[in-house]
């Protein structure tokens, strides 16, 4: 395919909105025809038709559907807001690295996610679980604002009752309905046991949460090369043309969005260059 091909939409059915937690919706739509696979950690440009177009995580893969978990920010995801079964958006993709999740077969695979950042996650947990004999100790600690901010959270509580699967939730601030702990995920890590020498880190989350979780994971004795982050630039093309979302010499889109931290260390103080 050339890239002026890849870079029109091609049209697809929304056939199932999830009202997953205050301001954040899933929208399940058709797989067109031709359309790849995406692999867990890869992104889709999702077209609304006379408004424009965002960048958004592909969030679940069942039979012919692509799931899409959007938090409604702006002039785009506002209007995606409205979107009803039957409506037609355009897709384009799947774009981006995704997860190097055949690397660490055989390794303990450690998840950090916060808020929102759990969507891209949520296709690489799903595999690890499915293929769990090929894995080691899966744990997943995930922070929201508050108890009602927490994504997917009756799926979490499932995972957590597979053998050698570990899943430890936080929120910022309790409610009254909320028993577990309280404060950012970061302060989860000094809680877990975690085999250094056997564990890779999966980071998705807010910038800042994502320095505090590397700051943290250092701390421990993880070892950085065993560190890997999801990024979020601003988007045009998503195929690596218009230089949108660079990031020192990387285009978040096509090197990215999950890099090897040590990669990209050196440029994450830096908004976007
Ligand atoms: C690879 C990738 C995957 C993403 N996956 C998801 C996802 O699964 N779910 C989801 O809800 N969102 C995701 N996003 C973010 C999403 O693309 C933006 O929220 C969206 O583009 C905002 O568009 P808008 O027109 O609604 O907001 P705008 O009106 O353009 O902006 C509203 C506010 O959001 C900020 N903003 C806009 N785009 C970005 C961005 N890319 N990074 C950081 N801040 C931004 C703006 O600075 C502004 O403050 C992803 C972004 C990238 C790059
Ligand atoms: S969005 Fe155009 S180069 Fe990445």
């Amino acid at each position: 395919m050339s890239y002026t091909q890849s870079l029109i939409p091609t049209p697809t059915r929304v056939v199932k909105v999830i009202d997953e937690i205050p301001n954040v919706k899933t929208y399940v739509v058709e797989r067109p025809k031709n359309f790849m696979n995406p692999k867990p950690g890869q992104f889709n440009m999702i077209y609304v038709h006379g408004v424009g177009e965002v960048p958004i995580s592909v969030s679940d893969v069942v039979n012919n559907t692509i799931a899409h978990t959007v938090r409604f920010v702006g002039s785009v995801t506002n209007v995606i807001r409205n979107l009803k079964e039957g409506d037609i958006v355009g897709i384009r993709g799947p774009y981006g690295k995704p997860w190097p999740i055949d690397e660490y077969r055989g390794w303990n695979i450690l998840i950090v996610a916060g808020g929102i950042g759990l969507a891209p996650l949520r296709p690489a947990i799903k595999e690890i679980i499915k293929r769990k004999k090929e894995f080691g100790k899966l744990i997943i600690l995930y922070g929201a604002r508050t108890p009602k901010d927490l994504l997917y959270r009756n799926e979490l509580l499932k995972y957590g009752e597979v053998s050698d699967v570990e899943v430890h939730l936080t929120v910022d601030r309790a409610d009254e309905s909320w028993e577990g702990h309280v404060g950012v995920v970061t302060k989860l890590i000094p809680l877990v046991k975690i085999d250094v020498k056997r564990t890779v880190a999966f980071i998705c989350g807010p910038e800042i949460m994502i320095k505090f979780t590397i700051k943290e994971l250092i701390k421990k004795g993880l070892d950085v090369r065993r560190m890997y982050v999801s990024l979020e630039r601003r988007m045009k093309c998503g195929v690596g043309l218009c230089g949108h979302c660079q990031l020192g010499p990387y285009f978040v889109c096509k090197h990215g969005p999950i890099f090897p931290y040590w990669l990209i260390s050196k440029y994450f103080e830096v908004e976007e260059l």
